[in-house]
């Protein structure tokens, strides 16, 4: 049977059961009293978490959320994300130092670093511009990030992704390079003048020598060419040097980089975890192998509970990473799973974490040119044709309407889409400009946080800002001997705030004295 007929002919059938209007008032009611009760959260951050779903933008939001309630049997539209019940809320204006659509190099440094630099650097000032080229590389050019900080503090760190751990979202946490590209050695072989600086890879384990958990794809760059997809020259592996820092430590630690082995690790007795599942980046959730790789979740899980029994706390980077590759590749479905996985990983940290003493944000690096459109029928599948379209309305080619597309990308053309499957794993929803890689959107993405200091994010804000609010809330770096702790003693016990027992007497005052005048006794 026609695809498309039978989602449209499951709708009609269910189309009675809308909502009524008693439930639209309940649930306006419901919010009400849910935002009365969100009091602003002051205490201390003890945990930070950064959760990056790159280039989940607001479409890909909102079709992931229609998308996962539809797997679950629902609508969709009215169904909620993990990270859609945190209480706060801002905009995030993505821009790089020298782009107004960014990259994820430069969006990730501005979000862990606290400053905005150029497109496809990692670690290093906007004084130095994106190319293949250490001329402009200094010492006194490097920015530190919050992993930095939050080590300096004697918390614990790690970074979670599901792409190469050396790929520009989590090498912001950590190196410095004028070129994201530069993975491994073989990446920067030749150029001369960058002996002085070394390879992302090398950077991570020789430099980095503290981060306790370390988990992704990546595998490649870290061992010699002479083993199978390796890709480094100088004869290194990487990951001896790693295990031998931690065995002349006295560290417990463990190397994985298998689903049984990883299965293996007790987080009670392993204080430091490498995980390289892949020489490249993780599969994608839709054909992930449960047996051979875990997921972002089942990562997230272990490296919290790694984490979280450092008393002085831990900060920790999440990337959903490939939400960004599938949609290059104008795999909406792809880009929807990831999503969908993502949000899997945000409620396992909230069933791991307290928001009394973790803050944690839930934001993209940027967008991408995903829209959503045509007028389809409440409960449509979402990764369906445009139904009940009146014959005026129709596109001029007569051709069916998706739902989902992409103003650009390596799509074909547009066809006719009746007999076709568009649900299938790999359908490509086309763009309307022909590109070797769908390319990322400049609007606005969301930032979604809870915890200490998450009402700090209430507004429009310079993605940089993101980094503030993290450092602030545990009192890190810039903010280590600045990060208002009287101020939010304060408040937490009302003498400068608007607590309720003051606001309470100050309206009982009020109230007293207008009845005093109008019974004109004064
Ligand atoms: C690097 O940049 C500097 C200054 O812009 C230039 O003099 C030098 O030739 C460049 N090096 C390479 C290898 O291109
Ligand atoms: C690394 O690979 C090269 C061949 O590409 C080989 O000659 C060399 O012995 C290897 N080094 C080590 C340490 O395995
Ligand atoms: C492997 O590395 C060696 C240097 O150690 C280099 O000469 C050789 O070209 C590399 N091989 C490949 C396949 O990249
Ligand atoms: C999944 O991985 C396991 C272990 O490597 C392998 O035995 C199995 O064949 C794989 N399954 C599929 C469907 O590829
Ligand atoms: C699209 O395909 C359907 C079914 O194969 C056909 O009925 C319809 O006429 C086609 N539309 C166009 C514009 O070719
Ligand atoms: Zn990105």
């Amino acid at each position: 049977m026609n695809l498309h007929l039978l989602t449209s002919l499951l709708v009609t059938l269910t189309n009675a059961a809308f909502e009524t209007q008693q439930h639209w008032i309940d649930n306006g009611r419901a919010d009400i009293r849910r935002a009365w009760a969100s009091v602003p959260n002051y205490n201390l951050a003890q945990n930070v978490i950064l959760m990056v779903g790159d280039g989940m933008g607001v479409s890909t939001v909102t079709a992931a959320r229609i998308y996962k309630g539809q797997k679950l049997g629902k609508y969709g539209e009215d169904y909620k994300l993990a990270f859609e019940d945190f209480p706060h809320l801002a905009l995030s204006k993505t821009y790089n130092l020298d782009r107004q659509v960014p990259d994820s190099a430069g969006t990730a440094v501005a979000m862990v670093t606290g400053v905005k630099v150029n497109m496809g650097t990692l670690g290093l000032t906007g004084e130095v511009p994106y190319q293949k080229n250490c001329s402009q590389v200094r010492e006194d050019r490097k920015l530190k990030s919050v992993l930095d900080y939050a080590l300096e503090e004697g918390k614990s760190v790690g970074i979670v992704t599901t792409t190469r751990v050396t790929h520009a979202t989590p090498a912001a946490a950590y190196a410095h390079v004028p070129h994201r590209d530069w993975e491994s050695d073989a990446d920067m072989a030749g150029i001369p003048g960058c002996e002085q600086v070394k390879d992302i890879a090398y950077q991570l384990i020789m430099d980095n020598p503290n981060i306790n958990v370390i988990l992704g794809g990546g595998r490649q760059a870290f061992i010699n060419n002479s083993s199978s997809g390796g890709k480094r020259q100088d004869g290194r592996d990487l990951r001896e040097n790693w295990k031998r820092h931690r065995a002349s430590s006295g560290l417990r630690y463990a190397y994985v980089e298998t689903k049984a082995d990883f299965d293996q690790i007790n987080p009670d007795t392993a204080d430091y975890l490498l995980g390289l599942f892949e020489l490249s980046h993780m599969t994608y959730e839709l054909e992930r192998n449960a047996s051979k790789e875990p997921s972002l979740t089942e990562m997230v899980d272990k490296a919290i509970r790694i984490l979280k029994k450092n008393p002085k706390g831990f900060f920790l980077l999440i990337e959903g990473g490939r939400i960004d590759h599938a949609h290059h590749d104008n795999l909406g479905k792809k880009a929807l799973e990831e999503t969908v996985e993502f949000d899997n990983a945000v409620r396992k940290v909230t069933e791991l974490t307290s928001a009394d003493d973790t803050l944690t944000v839930v934001t993209a690096d940027h967008s991408h040119v995903f829209t959503i459109a045509g007028y389809p029928r409440r409960g449509h599948n979402i990764l369906g044709i445009v139904d009940d379209m009146p014959e005026n309305e129709m596109p001029v080619d007569k051709m069916p309407l998706l739902t989902l597309g992409y103003t650009n990308g390596p799509a074909s053309k547009r066809v006719n889409y009746t007999e076709v499957d568009t649900t299938d794993n790999n359908f490509k929803q086309p763009g309307c400009v022909q590109m070797p890689w769908e390319t990322h959107g400049g609007e606005d993405v969301a930032i979604y946080a809870q915890g200490p200091m998450a009402h700090l994010l209430h507004g429009v804000h310079e993605q940089s800002y993101i980094g503030h609010v993290l450092m602030h809330s545990a009192c890190l770096g810039e903010y280590k001997n600045d990060c208002d702790l009287d101020k939010r003693e304060k408040m937490k016990s009302g003498f400068c705030g608007t607590s309720r027992p003051v606001s309470s007497i100050i309206v009982i005052l009020g109230v007293l004295f207008k009845v005093v005048l109008d019974m004109e006794l004064l």
